[in-house]
């Protein structure tokens, strides 16, 4: 081996013994710019090599650029190994503890408003029914006109209503919704809707009574539809939901938007329709939740009045319909012997627990 060998051999075990005794990046990093950078100490043997004599050039040349990619390599190696301490590291000290102190977030559960609108919903679903949504907002041609209840119609007293202005109302009935999908483009005979959403009255707050509550209106139009398919309809709903013994009756009534109109009692699921229950507990044998009568009243209902289709471009001698409206709040009310609407709508977390996996009666 020639001096210039040795040289070199020395050279290059002194810059690998130096980057593998750098203990962090920035002592690799200077050692890097002292050795390779522009006036580093390899940089001028790299420099001298153009006075080495011709006959050798390419001997040493080669040598030389084999120390180069050794030094070069050394220093990658350990400026991997660095930034791997160095990952390492902000790994743990960035570490988010997901696991400390969490706040204790139960499980929710549908309320029991919406509990009711489902099991509904899924009856209507079972028998062919669609679900629709209607506007909260509503104008009153919507909400009172084409539901034939013109602005001198007594009927409309009866719904207290909040008016926006410029015959902007929020709507007391979800029947506009029958009006909405009736005259929708999309939607022709043979029609079965229902329709559930929040409703809103001017009423004062009380055990009964809230400004705002639920409806679920339902719609069924096509040729030869009659009274008896709403009685049939009506009673298997009746079943369904109260329990197989249930009875139901109708009573002649009124709604602007029916002729005949009904209003749907189902016997009363407590005392089976005796009107008495003797288990009370309070020494009174007559049935709290029908009143002792026997009965529930569940919901208004009847034909579809022949202007109503009129108004919604069908033509009452070709199609019959009927529809029906019941309130959700009242149905829950009395399906969880809740006295008091008013804890309802209070949300409060413990009155809500009580209905966690709830649905049935
Ligand atoms: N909209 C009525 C109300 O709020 C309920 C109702 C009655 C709806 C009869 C109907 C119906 O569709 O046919 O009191």
């Amino acid at each position: 081996m020639s001096t210039i060998d040795n040289q070199y051999k020395k050279t290059q075990n002194d810059i690998l013994a130096r980057v593998a005794k750098a203990e962090n990046l920035s002592e690799l990093n200077e050692l890097r710019i002292a050795v390779l950078g522009k006036n580093g100490e390899f940089t001028a043997i790299l420099k001298s090599l153009k006075d080495v004599p011709v006959e050798q050039k390419a001997a040493v040349g080669k040598q030389v650029n084999d120390i180069k990619v050794a030094i070069e390599e050394s220093l990658a190696i350990k400026q991997k190994a660095f930034e791997e301490i160095e990952l390492a590291k902000r790994l743990v000290e960035e570490k988010i503890d997901i696991s400390i102190d969490k706040p204790q977030i139960g499980l929710g559960a549908l309320h029991p408003i919406n509990q009711t609108k489902q099991r509904i919903s899924d009856f209507f679903i079972s028998m062919g029914f669609l679900v629709a949504d209607s506007p909260e907002i509503e104008t009153e041609y919507y909400n009172f006109e084409a539901l034939n209840t013109p602005s001198d119609h007594p009927a409309r007293d009866t719904q207290d209503t909040f008016f926006v202005g410029n015959g902007i109302l929020l709507r007391s009935q979800t029947s506009s919704g029958q009006i909405r999908l009736m005259q929708s483009p999309n939607i022709k005979p043979p029609i079965k809707l229902i329709c559930p959403g929040k409703v809103y009255r001017s009423d004062a707050v009380d055990a009964t009574h809230s400004p705002m509550f639920h409806q679920m209106e339902g719609l069924v139009v096509d040729k030869g539809i009659t009274l008896c398919d709403l009685k049939g309809m009506l009673d298997l709903f009746a079943k369904e939901f109260f329990g197989v013994n249930t009875k139901t009756r109708f009573r002649p009534s009124y709604f602007p938007f029916t002729e005949p109109s009904v209003e749907v009692d189902a016997s009363c699921f407590i005392c089976g329709g005796t009107g008495i229950d003797k288990n009370r507990g309070d020494g009174i044998d007559s049935c709290s939740v029908c009143k002792g009568t026997g009965w529930i009243e569940i919901l208004g209902a009847g034909m579809v009045n022949r202007k109503v289709l009129v108004n919604c471009g069908i033509d009452p001698d070709i199609y019959t319909g009927f529809a029906f409206g019941m309130g959700l709040d009242r149905i829950t009310n009395i399906l969880h012997a809740i006295k008091d609407l008013r804890v309802v709508f209070e949300n409060d977390i413990r009155f809500l627990n009580q209905f966690k996996g709830v649905n049935s009666i």
